[in-house]
């Protein structure tokens, strides 16, 4: 077995045993010289599982005590959710007018990307290379696959850098993932609620959708299962980490689960992770992915969320459908901007990525805390913000607004927000809000917020909603 197998292998019987009940909330773990013995394996390897296993929020190291399993913890805070059955549903035709940025798009303020660094790799890359403009792999740079399959890594993901194929951002990933593994008219299983970008890639390419309910511990695995069982679904397309709009993270053992009833039923999970290195506390959590061994699960992402959306660069490990994939990419595009490709492997390899996520993570920690703070504050009383533990966006409810209304309403102001309706085919987000706290908070981004929240205060209606069910 090699090394990595044998610390998997053994944070596999652990989290099982976690799970059996064997151990509980707070309890301590053996210490490392006692696993090192009991399993005999070596001290490296022990501490490698027990490094694994807190990677995935399992257990917590305290320096002068040792190792504690995690008590029981709920990834998104406290979340409603509307509770339904999944059914078909038709996606409108023309997707919604974009909004303008600002509170309404999903992206970090140009004052956070570490553009100075940035622009250093691009300048080295333009003066070192002499074939820089001339076709470089349409599967992708070798060096930026490399420097992604080495960060990665360092996260406890394990990736090949053959098994990468660099694409023009993550949607840009998606969407070939889609096309080749599902058909105009078959339908695609997708969280409720989702990512309205998903939603429009899915009805601008004659895809139907099944929306999935949620509960409060992500997407309603035993609904999705019947659907593959039944053979409803062509491919699920969904986020495991840090969903948008909701926050989510599914635990491990859903994503195990998630990556077992691919294989089981033979129907594709596209898994759509631009979030994951967005960890407030700054350990990404692993993706389904992790848990594929059999190639079912094509994993999509990019650097826009957390660096830099402009550069569109994404990638996507696509398991088995690898060959069709690579083929479709190069007749298409014979591959992405090599120059900037380079420039981006340049900025990773040297170790820019992981140092700048760090601090990264901080500042949206900080940042999210006072919007919320700010938020809760002014709206509505009955106005409940969860603190997502990752991610660029908050969603939340507003128990007797009408959100599109307000939506429109601050248009006329030049203050752009996103109301629930975008991330459904149903009506049931329609006094949820959501809103981008990638800006920093100037006086100006706080007079937004306060006057979001007036104007808010102005549409209250009369009757609260009743839950669906
Ligand atoms: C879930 C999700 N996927 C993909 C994207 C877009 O990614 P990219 O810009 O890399 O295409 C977004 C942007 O908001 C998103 O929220």
């Amino acid at each position: 077995m090699t090394k990595q197998a044998k610390y998997k292998a053994l944070a596999g019987q652990f989290i099982r045993a976690i799970e059996a009940g064997e151990y509980q909330g707070g309890q301590p773990l053996p210490s490392l010289r006692q696993l090192s013995a009991l399993n005999q394996v070596s001290m490296t390897t022990a501490l490698a599982c027990y490094r694994y296993l807190e990677s995935l929020g399992i257990i917590t190291a305290d320096p002068k005590r040792g190792f504690f399993v995690n008590l029981e913890h709920n990834p998104a805070g406290d979340i409603k959710h509307a509770q339904f059955t999944a059914q078909v549903r038709p996606l409108p035709t023309t997707p919604p007018p974009r909004l303008r940025s600002g509170l309404a798009t999903a992206q970090l303020d140009p004052a956070l990307i570490d553009a100075q660094t940035l622009r250093a790799s691009l300048t080295r890359t333009m003066k070192g290379n002499h074939t820089l403009f001339n076709y470089g792999d349409p599967l992708g740079e070798i060096s930026l696959r490399q420097a992604l399959v080495n960060h990665m890594k360092t996260q406890g993901f394990v990736l090949n850098e053959q098994d990468l194929i660099i694409t023009q951002g993550c949607l840009d990933a998606v969407k070939t993932a889609l096309e080749l593994t599902t058909k105009e008219g078959e339908v695609i299983a997708v969280p409720s609620p989702c990512y309205t970008g998903l939603l429009d890639t899915l009805s601008v390419m004659g895809r139907q959708v099944m929306e999935l309910p949620c509960n409060q511990d992500g997407i309603d695995l035993v609904q999705l299962e019947n659907a593959m069982a039944g053979q409803q679904i062509a491919a699920c397309l969904l986020s495991a980490n840090f969903q948008n709009p909701t926050g989510h993270c599914l635990s491990v053992q859903q994503k195990q689960a998630l990556a077992r009833m691919a294989r089981q039923y033979q129907i594709p999970v596209i898994e759509d992770d631009v979030y994951r290195e967005l960890s407030h506390d700054g350990s990404p959590p692993l993706p389904v992915k992790h848990f594929d061994n059999d190639g079912w699960v094509l994993w999509c992402s990019s650097i826009s969320k957390t660096l830099a959306p402009g550069l569109r660069l994404g990638w996507c490990a696509p398991g088995r459908f690898y060959n069709r994939y690579s083929d479709l990419v190069r007749v298409r595009s014979l591959g992405c901007n090599r120059p900037l490709q380079l420039a981006l492997a340049d900025y990773i390899g040297r170790g820019h990525y992981t140092r700048y996520l760090k601090k990264l993570n901080r500042l949206l920690a900080l940042q999210c805390n006072q919007y919320i703070q700010i938020l809760t504050s002014r709206l509505p009383k009955n106005t409940q913000i969860n603190r997502p533990k990752g991610g660029l966006v908050l969603w939340f409810e507003m128990p007797n607004v009408d959100t599109k209304q307000l939506q429109a309403r601050l248009v006329d102001e030049h203050i752009y927000i996103l109301c629930g309706d975008a991330f459904s085919t149903t009506d049931l987000y329609h006094r949820y809000v959501r809103l981008n706290f990638g800006q920093c908070l100037s006086a100006e981004v706080e007079s937004q917020l306060t006057r979001f929240a007036q104007v808010a205060e102005q549409h209250l209606c009369q009757k609260p909603d009743k839950n669906i069910s």
